[in-house]
């Protein structure tokens, strides 16, 4: 079994359409509403919907830390409940560390890997990840899902 995966590399997201340079002010504007104390880690996540309508999202740390949600989950929650039935098509995640912003973009935790496997699955139609950096390189990938090969369903 051969798994191929394509990830296109940009050296910066100034070159994306722009549709997509919208969607990622989004994502670092919702850096500034992550609740991370503990980690100092603030991750900020939009979506694009197929009916144009963006949500953003941020991730929320708690002092009881395996309660903490990523930005993506978060900003996935908000898309299904406040624009239920709308599919997903692209989203964006951004992110600063302790230190300031680093060159490679931020690689989604495996629990958000599976999320976004299921709400591919949910909506049957593949969702582009953005993947970027403030002043940094961008990966995309048109498919999320391919994030995570080999992945856990029901449906044997
Ligand atoms: N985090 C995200 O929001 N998304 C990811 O894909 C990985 C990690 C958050 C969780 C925690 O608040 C902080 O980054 C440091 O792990």
């Amino acid at each position: 079994m051969n798994i191929n995966i394509k990830i296109t590399e940009y050296s910066s997201h100034k070159e994306l359409s722009s549709k997509d340079q919208e969607l990622v002010a989004i994502a670092i504007s919702q850096l500034k509403t992550s609740h991370s104390p503990y980690s100092n880690f603030s991750v900020g996540a939009s979506v694009r919907l197929e009916n144009d309508v963006i949500w953003g999202g941020s991730n929320q740390e708690n002092s009881s830390y395996p309660v903490g949600i990523c930005a993506e989950r978060v900003v996935l929650s908000i898309a299904s409940t406040q624009s239920k039935g709308h599919a997903v098509n692209t989203m964006v995640v951004v992110y600063t560390d302790p230190k300031g912003n680093h060159d490679s973009p931020l690689a989604p935790c495996g629990m958000c890997r599976q999320a976004i496997r299921e709400q591919t699955l949910r909506q049957k139609k593949a969702i582009k990840i953005i993947l970027t950096t403030k002043h940094g390189k961008t990966l995309i990938l048109n498919n999320a899902d391919d994030l995570l090969p080999l992945s856990f369903t029901l449906d044997k």
